[in-house]
């Protein structure tokens, strides 16, 4: 199963992450047809948002469930065989090797092809000082690494890393995974609590398959001609 995109289009991903579902619902609407993917996160999750993805994919959009998971193998192992039966396009765990390891034997077990595991390799907002105040002692570009090394094992179908990364984790994981890739600013756009940045042409350039941009859509004054702007800026690139 290929999980690589198709035009600019396909691979924009808006994360749906305002309060409710009739905010949602309204920037679907307002992005219609500039969007490959709809990501459903936290903030969401917690306001009806699983409804609401099940319910965007029956209306036959792409969706990712970013749910981040982490837990012991029977416990991540029975919530992706749930999330497999809601349509979902993509979805997230952790990038640790039992972790990743029990989510992808958990879809075989249920002969699901359709959806595509992304292990989270380090989080887009932290950087080295982050890291090194988590406990680690590598280098987030070391730590990316190590990760996309495992989930390359593990059999996922995917990393979510920085742009800045990209280039990098192209060359260690060639064409097996796809690189899913927040922490994306359009040139002029504020940078909010993303560390490790890039903007939309650099990220193509640098081997992205997937951006993930949120704010500098969903908090522009147009979102529909941001992401206008984006697509094109996507597209220039390719
Ligand atoms: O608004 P912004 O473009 O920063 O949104 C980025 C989105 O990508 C958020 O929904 C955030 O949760 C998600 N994300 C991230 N870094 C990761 C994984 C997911 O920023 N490593």
């Amino acid at each position: 199963m290929s999980y690589r995109p198709a035009n600019a289009i396909d691979r924009l991903i808006l994360p749906l992450d305002v309060p409710t579902v009739e905010q949602a619902r309204q920037l679907v609407t307002q992005t219609k047809g500039l969007v490959g993917t709809y990501k459903i996160g936290m903030q969401l999750q917690f306001a009806g948002g699983l409804q609401f993805a099940e319910e965007l994919a029956k209306e036959g959009h792409s969706i990712f469930l970013d749910v981040k998971l982490l837990d012991i193998d029977n416990t991540i192992a029975s919530a992706v065989k749930n999330v497999s039966k809601m349509g979902m396009k993509f979805m997230t765990v952790h990038a640790y090797p039992k972790n990743m390891r029990a989510a992808v034997s958990a879809l075989e077990d249920v002969g699901n092809k359709d959806l595509c595991l992304l292990g989270v390799t380090v989080l887009t907002s932290m950087d080295e000082q982050d890291l090194k105040d988590a406990g680690y002692a590598r280098s987030t570009e070391a730590l990316v690494e190590h990760r996309a090394h495992d989930a390359v094992a593990a059999g996922v179908g995917g990393i979510v890393c920085s742009p800045l990364e990209a280039k990098a984790m192209r060359e260690k994981v060639g064409d097996k995974l796809c690189i899913v890739t927040p922490g994306v600013r359009p040139k002029g756009s504020d940078a909010g609590d993303q560390r490790r940045i890039m903007t939309p042409y650099d990220a193509i350039k640098a081997g992205s398959d997937y951006l993930v941009i949120g704010r500098p859509i969903y908090r522009a004054d147009d979102p529909r001609a941001a992401a206008e702007a984006i697509v094109s800026e996507i597209e220039s690139a390719l």
